[in-house]
């Protein structure tokens, strides 16, 4: 993307809105999956269902313009690694409600939109109560990129927030500054 500032209000409201569902859904995923919090399961997946058509939105309009070119000149490697670190995290937010849609379907819970059934859920008749997966290898490999997505989700946010403060407060330029749309003085 050539040099905006500010960025256009598209791609900010969208990087926002993604934002702040990223999150929100990985905060609810991390409470109700270690606290058995079982009432909330429905409304993470539903989100996350609808999280992803925006994330889809997001995603073909960095395809289409690119990553933000940056405010100033840095040096080549620190350029490399941010583009690394946004590309990761743009991968991060599809494969976060993928991974999810397949454990929660390939495993036999289903899943589906606030009451609106995708994939059913699916009950063992051998076993009453128990569920029967679908696919139990996939449900295997759709779990383990959910977990340790999440976690690589909240370690390169934690690094992306670290250095947007860093930009402002010890770079004092304006990367932060024009993500929130103000105007240059
Ligand atoms: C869109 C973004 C999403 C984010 C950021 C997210 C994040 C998370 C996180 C961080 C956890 C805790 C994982 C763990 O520590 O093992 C979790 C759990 C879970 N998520 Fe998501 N999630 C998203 C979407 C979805 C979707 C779309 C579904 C299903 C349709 C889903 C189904 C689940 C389930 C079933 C668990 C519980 C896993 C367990 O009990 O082992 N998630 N989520
Ligand atoms: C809540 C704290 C956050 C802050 C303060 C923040 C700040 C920023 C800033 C200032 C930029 C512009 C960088 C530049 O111009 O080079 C940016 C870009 C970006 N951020 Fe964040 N961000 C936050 C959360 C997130 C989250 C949770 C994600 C994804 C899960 C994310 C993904 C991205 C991506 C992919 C870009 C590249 C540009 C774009 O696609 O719009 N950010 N962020």
């Amino acid at each position: 993307m050539p040099d905006r500032d500010p960025l256009p209000p598209s791609s900010r409201r969208l990087h926002w809105l993604v934002a702040a569902l990223m999150l929100g859904l990985a905060g609810v995923g991390l409470y109700m999956s270690r606290t058995e919090t079982w009432a909330l399961y429905p409304w993470h997946k539903s989100l996350g269902v609808l999280a992803l058509l925006v994330i889809a939105v997001r995603a073909v309009q960095r395809l289409r313009l690119g990553l933000p070119a940056p405010v100033q000149p840095t040096s080549p490697a620190l350029q490399r690694a941010a583009r690394w670190a946004h590309g990761v995290l743009l991968g991060l937010t599809l494969l976060m409600p993928l991974s999810g849609m397949l454990f929660s379907g390939a495993s036999g819970h289903g899943f589906g939109v606030f009451g609106l059934p995708l994939v059913p859920h699916q009950d063992d008749p051998s076993r009453p109560g128990e569920v029967l997966p679908y696919h139990a290898g996939l449900a295997e490999l759709g779990q383990q990129a959910h977990h340790w997505g999440g976690y690589l989700l909240l370690a390169l946010v934690t690094v992306h927030v670290l250095a947007a403060l860093k930009h402002h407060v010890v770079d004092r330029d304006r990367t932060l500054l024009r993500m929130l749309g103000r105007k240059a003085p």
